[in-house]
């Protein structure tokens, strides 16, 4: 949710921006631009709508002017404050066209601080940053690192920011609140980012800002400020966990990604599953099972919400203990009532999500236990935490999650069988899970052979404009996640319903071009469903079912998608690979750009 960047050194920075500008592009993709300046204090300020790429073709008919700009700020754009405008996007300045500004995160009080300034100054944007650039040249005190203070005093967060005094270009300066930043130092110089992203493969440390932390940029290092007081910081390093993100043979990441489903779920389950003594083996579990927990919160957003929800309907009926999921974004607003035998789970592929982290800062405030389950290694929620489990899959680049949800739900049942076994011990049962979630991965990669006829069928589907998706029981939870697949990657509107719910009101809307995709795999709730099924099929409904192969009952509907059989605990892990990969067929069908969905961005840094 908007990444920005910047570069302090000996080299000409355009190229830098740029290139990893593409890196932190998933951020947001509405507009990008660059502010770079030399030491003789000429600049150059560019600035593009929609994708880096434009900014690329901008800044290279400028080719004979980007000559040794050795400084630089760069910000990629998802749009909260104004329109998609070359007016709103960053990098903004002041007045007097000497403080340049790139900020991710939500300015809160803005408008407020809008009023104020326009006594004084004339506003040529809608966004809350550009309130920024205005503070800085209103305070300045003629030393750009303390107008930084003033400035953030003023500030109701969330921030991270970068600033460059056009009459100090040897100095660059950041902020940060809420939002995420990191600062390494390369060959050529010191840099500034969003995320880890931006820099796999070309540093070898990094440094993670902590909120109120300010930072400094000159000479080719950093110094690192909390009240005035400069803060000695620990360095992380750089390893392959920060691969460098590439689509290999597959026309969009959206589509490696769900192509990499059965390594990451064998990933996720390795060295947590000993499937030769069918026994939880791992460390942070037993160290779990120490505490006396006897219920759970579990706080989550979008597809990492129903993947929890499904995790909750395990850790009841699996392990007999009490969960709740929360929306992230609406659980802030209830009353907390604290519990020191509760676990909190907070679970984020990114790590970032806002809601999800501001939850999370208030149940640690409170003393309660956290647990997370995250993606991205050395991420803000990761680090909070008390203890957790990272789910290992891989960088999940572009903005639909797919393989993530995988490995969490994998992370989850691994979770539920370890605390079952821990109250009640009955092996029997355990050793039988166990059995089917090892021969799972296999069974996820015979789905992928399905490819073609998915291809033919979206073909088929992707002529209507409305679809309802339905399941009942855990498999309503999957039948919301892949409604939202579809929605995300084909702009198409659907909707997800248990299935007996249909007919209290949404039946009404059923006609022949308002298809039904129905999963109903072949277990003691598919009969139930069939009745459903056929009160559509009587109102000349379409129906898609998402059945178990060999299932006789195959001729009720219009087409059927079929899933392998498995344990019925398991049954959430089948519907989502061939229902993702039919939304991409669609989405490709319709013409949509699968790894930039319009209006989104991954990793959502603000409330
Ligand atoms: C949908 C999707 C989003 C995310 C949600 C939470 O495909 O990707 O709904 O699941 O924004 O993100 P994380 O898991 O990073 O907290």
């Amino acid at each position: 949710m908007c990444g920005i960047f910047a570069y302090n050194g000996t080299q000409n920075s355009v190229p830098f921006l740029i290139e990893w500008l593409r890196n932190l592009e998933y951020r947001g993709y509405d507009s990008a631009g660059i502010y770079c300046i030399n030491n003789k204090k000429e600049a150059l300020l560019e600035k593009a709508i929609w994708k880096v790429s434009n900014l690329a073709t901008k800044v290279e008919r400028n080719k004979e002017k980007l000559d040794n700009y050795n400084s630089g700020i760069a910000h990629t754009r998802w749009a909260t404050h104004g329109k998609v405008t070359v007016e709103n996007t960053h990098p903004h300045y002041s007045q007097n066209e000497r403080f340049y500004v790139v900020h991710n995160g939500i300015i809160e009080n803005y408008m407020e601080l809008k009023e104020h300034l326009q006594k004084k100054y004339t506003f040529y944007s809608d966004t809350d940053t550009e309130v920024v650039s205005k503070l800085v040249e209103e305070l300045f005190d003629w030393d750009i690192f303390s107008t930084l203070e003033k400035v953030t005093n003023k500030l109701v967060w969330a921030y991270a920011i970068a600033i460059i005094d056009k009459e100090n270009p040897e100095t660059l300066v950041g902020a940060k609140l809420g939002s995420p930043m990191i600062v390494w130092i390369g060959e050529n110089g010191v840099f500034l980012s969003s995320d880890i992203n931006a820099i796999s493969n070309v540093a070898h440390e990094f440094t993670t800002l902590e909120d109120n932390e300010t930072v400094e940029l000159k000479n080719g290092n950093y110094t690192v400020y909390s009240l005035g007081e400069v803060v000695k910081k620990e360095t992380e390093e750089v390893d392959d966990r920060f691969e460098k993100a590439d689509k290999g043979i597959f026309e969009t990441f959206t589509e490696k990604e769900i192509h990499e489903i059965p390594s990451v779920l064998r990933n996720a389950l390795k060295g947590r599953i000993n499937f030769e003594t069918k026994e939880i083996n791992n460390e942070t579990l037993s160290a779990l099972n120490e505490y006396d927990i006897d219920n759970i919160e579990i706080i989550a957003s979008g597809s990492s919400y129903f993947a929890w929800v499904v995790g909750a309907s395990w850790f009841k009926e699996v392990a007999q203990i009490k969960a709740e999921v929360r929306i992230s974004s609406e659980f802030l607003y209830e009353t907390f009532i604290p519990s020191k035998r509760t676990l909190y789970i907070f679970m984020s592929q990114s790590g970032e999500t806002a809601d999800v982290r501001e939850w999370l800062k208030m149940v640690k405030q409170k003393g309660c236990l956290t647990f997370g389950i995250v993606n991205v290694v050395g991420s803000t929620i990761a680090r909070m935490c008390d203890m957790g489990l990272y789910s290992h899959s891989g960088i999940e680049i572009w903005v639909a999650s797919t393989k993530n949800i995988v490995a969490q739900l994998a992370v989850l049942l691994t979770m539920s069988i370890s605390m079952w076994l821990n109250r009640d011990l009955q092996m029997k049962d355990a050793k039988a899970y166990i059995e089917k979630l090892e021969e799972l991965p296999n069974k996820l990669e015979g789905q992928l052979e399905q490819k073609n006829t998915i291809k033919v069928l979206a073909k088929k589907y992707s002529k209507y404009s409305n679809f309802f998706y339905l399941g009942k029981n855990l498999l309503y939870w999957t039948a919301c996640e892949c409604s939202l697949k579809l929605k995300e990657l084909s702009y198409v509107h659907a909707e997800a319903y248990s299935t007996g719910e249909l007919k209290h009101g949404p039946l009404a809307l059923i006609t022949p071009d308002f298809p039904v995709i129905a999963i109903n795999p072949k277990n003691e709730l598919r009969d139930k469903n069939i009745s459903n099924i056929k009160e559509i099929k009587a109102r000349s409904g379409t129906v898609l079912g998402v059945i178990t192969a060999g299932d006789t009952t195959k001729e009720i509907y219009d087409d059927v998608i079929e899933m392998p059989k498995t344990h019925n605990i398991l049954t959430p892990f089948l519907p989502l690979i061939p229902l993702w990969l039919f939304s991409v067929e669609i989405a490709k069908e319709l013409g949509k750009d699968i790894d930039k969905p319009q209006n989104l961005a991954k990793s959502v840094t603000v409330e």
